[in-house]
């Protein structure tokens, strides 16, 4: 895929205040002592710093980001703040260099709306899940299918809107790469985005990959 725009956007925004979430992914994670996570679009850092207090010294947290400006803004400010358990990764989220069932949990908040392959990402955090490990994700669907002249559109995507999909082909995607108790945990009302209507939502699932279902 290509992230020009997308890390020409984020790039001018690493060093900016303004809120770039959708949704409480980390408050509803329930995140627990020792646990390895793994923030997928880390950007600045908040969550991967916010996971790292909660985890604890025996635990650790990746944040996983394309923009090399967010990977910097995030190292700088960990550095300053002497959090030593977490790593920040630069990566495509369509091929993270960790390694298989490594985490207990994975969160991400208003990032997978960006990436053009969203199976081959869910696959991703299919793989790096132990089992018995949960997703916990914050992004938003659009209401209908995007037009193709938006979905298409690099600047479009970028801004938040044009890569989403709709909640049919989310929840789709979720189960064929084989979560179990998918659950929405939040949800807005939709609302205008771009020349789009969207809703924000926090989902969440197990990787169980010997229940019986008899
Ligand atoms: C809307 S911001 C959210 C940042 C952070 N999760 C937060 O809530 O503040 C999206 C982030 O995802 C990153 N991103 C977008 N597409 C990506 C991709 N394909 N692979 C990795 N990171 C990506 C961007 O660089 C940006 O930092």
């Amino acid at each position: 895929m290509d992230t020009k725009e997308i890390v020409g956007r984020y790039s001018a925004l690493a060093q900016e205040t303004c809120c770039l979430s959708c949704g409480g992914a980390v408050d509803k994670s329930e995140a627990r002592l020792n646990e390895v996570c793994i923030d997928l679009g880390s950007g600045r850092g908040t969550d991967v710093l916010r996971l790292a207090e909660i985890v604890g010294e025996n635990g650790f947290v990746y944040g996983v980001d394309v923009t090399a400006e967010m990977i910097r803004k995030a190292e700088t400010t960990a550095a300053k703040m002497g959090v030593d358990n977490v790593k920040f990764i630069q990566a495509d989220l369509e091929h993270i260099p960790l390694e298989d069932e490594i985490a207990n949990l994975i969160v991400s908040n208003c990032t997978l709306n960006h990436v053009s392959n969203k199976l081959r990402v869910w696959q991703e955090i299919f793989r790096l899940l132990k089992n018995g490990g949960r997703f916990v994700i914050s992004d938003i669907y659009s209401r209908f299918p995007v037009p193709e002249e938006y979905a298409n559109d690099p600047v479009a995507v970028s801004e938040c809107w044009a890569g989403a999909i709709t909640k049919n082909e989310y929840l789709k995607i979720i189960r064929q790469v084989g979560f179990k108790e998918i659950r929405i945990l939040e949800e807005s009302n939709p609302y205008p985005k771009g020349e789009i209507e969207v809703s924000s939502f926090t989902i969440t699932g197990i990787k169980d990959e010997f229940s019986c279902c008899c």
